[in-house]
């Protein structure tokens, strides 16, 4: 194998700043033709510090142009997380010459008494370029609550209102506004429900159609800092039921997550997406807080997760969020390979190029044995993703896939639990610093980062459980 260095140094596919530090997504929203993606950001360093919104924004949801930052920090605060809406009717009067888009995000301030955490609006009324602060912020405050932060606002149809989800703690909270200005406490969802493990943060809730029906369901995403409970560091849950306007209810007791690899945090979904497309797409933050502050990037610290779509599947009694990449992936691959090849213990190498990676496998699925896919970077450099049938485990196994010693957590395995399934359907994206692992139609997704030293030279598939024929494409 000769040896390249990987170039470019960045991210091929995913968005990450041109230097400094970034986090959560903020202010997913869609407008004038146009995706914008503002997040956490701190423009005079590469590890978090007082936070401002970054921009960035595309037509096509995968290429980005970054932007001036959007807001600084004020009086009130630094500029935590939230969300942004199109002001179609103009709700605030802030708009005298048609829609706007406004933002509603957390001031954070330190005090000699203690965290304040208030929310607070924004608008604009040149399409997102520039921010003019609402002169009455902050518009939503808590007297004690110092954990009150990443407002997510929808406009409800039924309700004629708009809503807004609150992390509260260990809660999320939910508030009603006419116009984004004043707002009513409605209720209080999580006690006794889900994983309290670490702090609640950046709450979503949405209505989705579960596929095959005529039923909608809505999803409450909670995200979960890092806490001492929490072996692999931050995760995102998620629960299903329904909501009226006012209170969300969970048909189910137990969390679910999003994502079963470390590095998919913070995740939420775009707002405003036309009715004629009707797409329900997030992006999460692919770092983990155990070790986001140590990642060996180079004058620029994190990236984006890809754009996912979600949808709703009834599986084994339970009713799963479903992810796949848009359509839009698709545009940046030149060429499609097509594999049909028999594994066995002998092996095969699938040959790839420079570039970001996309692969789809197809088998029936072995009922013993396993299964294992190496990514491989140079003689001693790869990640290996193994597939236990017996016990019906993913292994995603990173710890010789280059620089790994930044963190204690980082080299050890993820895995994933997948149910009885006649076929094994994987789809992956492998870019320069990350996995996106999807399996079985996207019903289960593990992301992960990784930082190899080279360039990905070829992948290897072999397996102990006879011969499996294996059927897919590469996209290069
Ligand atoms: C989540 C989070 C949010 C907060 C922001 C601060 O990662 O902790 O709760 O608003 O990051 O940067």
């Amino acid at each position: 194998m000769s040896i390249t260095k990987v170039n470019p140094s960045r991210p091929y596919l995913h968005y990450a700043p041109e230097k400094n530090w970034m986090n959560d997504p903020n202010g997913l929203v869609f407008f004038n033709n146009e995706y914008h993606l503002f997040y956490q950001y701190h423009p005079n360093g590469t590890t978090w510090g007082p936070m401002h919104w970054g921009h960035a924004v595309s037509s096509n949801l995968i290429d980005w142009e970054e932007l001036p930052i959007a807001l600084y920090p004020d009086q009130h605060g630094t500029i935590f997380s939230g969300s942004a809406v199109v002001d179609w009717h103009n709700t605030t009067g802030f708009f005298n010459d048609g829609p706007g888009l406004v933002a509603i995000f957390t001031h954070h301030k330190e005090t000699d008494s203690g965290i304040v955490q208030s929310q607070s609006l924004a608008y604009s009324t040149d399409s997102g370029k520039t921010w003019i602060k609402y002169e009455g912020n902050p518009v939503l405050s808590h007297p004690s609550n110092p954990d009150f932060r990443d407002p997510k606002v929808f406009w409800h149809d039924e309700s004629d209102k708009w809503v807004m989800v609150l992390a509260t703690g260990q809660t999320i909270s939910i508030y009603s506004s006419q116009n984004l200005i004043h707002w009513v406490f409605e209720s209080e969802f999580g006690t006794n429900i889900g994983s309290h493990e670490g702090v609640w943060e950046c709450p979503d809730l949405f209505a989705l159609k579960v596929e095959g029906t005529n039923e909608d369901k809505w999803v409450m995403i909670v995200s979960i800092g890092d806490g001492e409970g929490l072996a692999y560091g931050s995760r995102t849950q998620y629960f299903t039921g329904s909501f009226d306007g006012k209170a969300f209810i969970s048909e189910h007791s137990e969390a679910k997550w999003l994502d079963d690899g470390r590095d998919q945090y913070a995740g939420v979904t775009f707002s405003d997406i036309p009715k004629e497309d009707s797409r329900r797409i997030l992006i999460g933050w692919m770092s983990n807080w155990r070790y986001a502050n140590q990642v060996p990037t180079d004058g620029w610290r994190s990236q984006m997760t890809l754009p996912r779509e979600l949808t709703l599947k009834e599986c084994e009694g339970h009713t799963k969020l479903v992810q796949h990449f848009p359509k839009e992936l698709n545009q940046w691959f030149n060429h499609t390979t097509e594999i049909e090849r028999t594994v066995d213990s002998s092996g095969i190498n699938i040959d790839v190029e420079q570039g970001p990676v996309y692969l789809d496998l197809n088998t029936p699925c072995p009922k013993s044995g396993e299964l294992q896919i190496a990514l491989n970077y140079s003689d001693q450099t790869h990640t290996v993703i193994q597939f236990n049938f017996n016990e019906k485990k993913l292994s995603f196994k990173r710890s010789n896939s280059g620089k790994v010693d930044f963190s204690e957590l980082f080299s050890k395995d993820q895995e994933l639990f997948f149910r009885d399934l006649t076929e094994l359907q994987l789809t992956m994206v492998i870019d320069t610093f990350s996995v996106e692992l999807l399996l079985n139609e996207g019903e289960y997704a593990l992301t992960s980062l990784q930082f190899p030293d080279e360039s990905l030279k070829d992948i290897s598939l072999k397996t102990d459980t006879g011969e499996v024929l294996i059927k897919g494409v590469v996209k290069q």
